[in-house]
């Protein structure tokens, strides 16, 4: 719900996740910095999935590809022709807005009205079943469905034969006002690029026209043969990348659902033609299953598997994971077919064929790509782990309840009092923990604010030192979503806390 994203979006900035880009010049739209514990959060995200990816998969390597790659890649890509999104300008208050996703608010409005209708009936037959209420509500619903589906189609229509003026009649038929100013007074629909250029070399040694990447991909689909050939690699074989990625969103205002500069965790699976969509599911349940493991519940995950699909791919579904604003695409899974490596094949004039030694004949491969974005898995972890809740003693705390193996911090050693040796004794600790994990030193507030500040940036261990620490060398050991303490002796913290905590 907004009130949670709301919340959500202020804790990350207060406890160092993230934070407005350039905030003293008041931001710049779509841009996000990563602060001192959200750094922390996102590099354990990317060794956990290249953990998962390269570590542990013998038949995928990886590779960190430039960001500027040379600009025919983008014309082979369809990136130039094709990467569009219809935009629309309010003629009144000078905004503009992605036309298709103007109409989509309108449908998400409909579908309110009819879970509305249904909730309110749900209420009504717990009492009793009133058949003309009854019969009234299904034929409200009925219409409302009935009115979304013509929409859809009237969209789907517009946007495959590519007829931006039905986009705009749509929006007029509509009725649909500007968000901001309330008018209708619309232009034409229009197609904007999504790929940002700039200039390659000055201006007097003529310079020519380059792109930031809009995707990792294409950066692998240009080195495949050479991985393939120098890592002696067997068909089927992937190659896995983590970077930046770039488009001009016309809108971007998710916080960091959708930035316009952004990473991603992609990794393309090369495989015999025809075993593609046998692959395709292999990585469907394979990432499924990743995400289910990192414990953030299985119900906040579904698919969605595409029914357009896009000209290159012959089957494509996304991970939904359930946000604040609801269930939106986390990642996407494509059986891209040859179409990538066929148009390299075309534009550079060189053979990008395997040559296969089983079979004894040389083919393009299909691709399986799975691709993930790196900000939004940091969004789902936020969201699943943010909790508000009272303590058994009665006092309430904000916890981030994020996977131990991803915590920015795994542990804080805390002496119980200021004096008495304590700070000392919890020095010592931390100072032999240090070099396994992130762990913080706190002295400062009384103890209980101290676990409040770790509670809020997920540290799931607490190490506290007290006099008995001075008698016994044992410290108590509190568990951050139990808040359950044990005791514990130095001697075994080290490997306690590392079991604690790894994957
Ligand atoms: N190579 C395939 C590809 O790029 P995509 O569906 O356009 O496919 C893949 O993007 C993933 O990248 C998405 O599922 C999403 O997680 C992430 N992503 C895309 N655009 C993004 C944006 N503007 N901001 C943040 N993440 C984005």
């Amino acid at each position: 719900d907004e009130n949670l994203f709301k919340k959500i979006v202020s804790h990350a900035k207060e406890y160092g996740f993230i934070f407005p880009s350039s905030e003293i010049y008041d931001g710049l739209g779509a841009t996000y910095d990563y602060g001192q514990q959200g750094v922390e959060l996102k590099n354990n995200i990317k060794a956990y999935w290249w953990k998962s990816m390269v570590q542990l998969h013998e038949d995928i390597v990886g590779i960190d590809a430039a960001i500027f790659m040379h600009p025919t890649t983008w014309k082979a890509s369809g990136h130039v022709d094709a990467f569009n999104d219809p935009m629309i300008d309010n003629k009144d208050s000078k905004k503009r807005y992605r036309a298709d996703v103007l109409i989509e608010e309108y449908i998400a409005k409909v579908e309110a009205k009819i879970e509305k209708e249904v909730s309110k009936a749900e209420k009504r037959f717990g009492d009793a079943f009133d058949r003309e209420q009854f019969v009234s509500t299904n034929q409200r619903v009925v219409g409302y469905s009935e009115e979304i589906s013509s929409i859809n189609q009237r969209m789907k229509n517009a946007m495959d034969e590519g007829r931006l003026e039905g986009l705009k009649e749509l929006i007029e038929d509509l009725g649909i006002a500007d968000p901001v100013s309330g008018s209708k007074n619309w232009t034409d629909v229009r197609q904007f690029n999504l790929m940002f250029s700039t200039e390659l070399g000055s201006l007097a040694e003529g310079a020519s026209k380059i792109y930031l990447r809009p995707e990792t991909a294409q950066g692998i689909f240009v080195n495949y043969l050479n991985v393939q050939k120098t890592g002696r690699m067997k068909i089927p074989f992937g190659i896995a990348q983590i970077g930046k990625a770039f488009r001009n969103e016309i809108i971007a205002r998710q916080f960091i659902f959708r930035m316009r500069e952004f990473e991603q965790m992609e990794m393309q699976f090369f495989v015999k033609p025809g075993e593609e969509l046998e692959w395709y599911e292999q990585w469907k349940e394979r990432r499924m299953k990743w995400h289910k493991t990192l414990g953030m519940g299985d119900e906040n995950y579904r698919f969605h598997d595409h029914l357009n699909l896009a000209h290159y791919a012959n089957a494509a579904c996304d991970i939904e994971f359930n946000f604040p604003m609801g269930f939106k695409e986390l990642e996407g899974i494509h059986s891209r077919t040859d179409f990538d490596l066929s148009a390299h094949e075309k534009h550079s004039g060189k053979k990008l064929q395997f040559f296969d030694p089983a079979e004894n004949r040389s083919y393009i491969p299909y691709v399986v790509e799975t691709s993930i974005g790196l900000d939004r898995m940091f969004l789902a972890v936020l969201t699943a782990a943010y909790t508000e809740e009272t303590l058994e003693d009665g006092s309430e705390r904000v916890v981030l309840k994020i996977p131990a193996a991803l915590a920015p911090q795994k542990v804080a050693v805390l002496p119980l009092i200021k004096k008495d040796g304590l700070p000392e004794k919890a020095m010592e600790i931390f100072d032999e923990l240090k070099f396994d994990m992130n762990c913080q030193y706190d002295e400062k507030d009384a103890i209980g604010r101290r676990y409040r500040r770790q509670d809020a940036i997920g540290t799931p261990y607490c190490i506290t030192v007290d006099h008995q620490t001075l008698e016994d060398n044992t410290v108590t050991l509190r568990e951050r979503d139990s808040a359950a303490q044990e005791r514990i002796s130095i001697s075994d913290l080290a490997s306690r806390v590392n079991e604690l905590v790894s994957v």
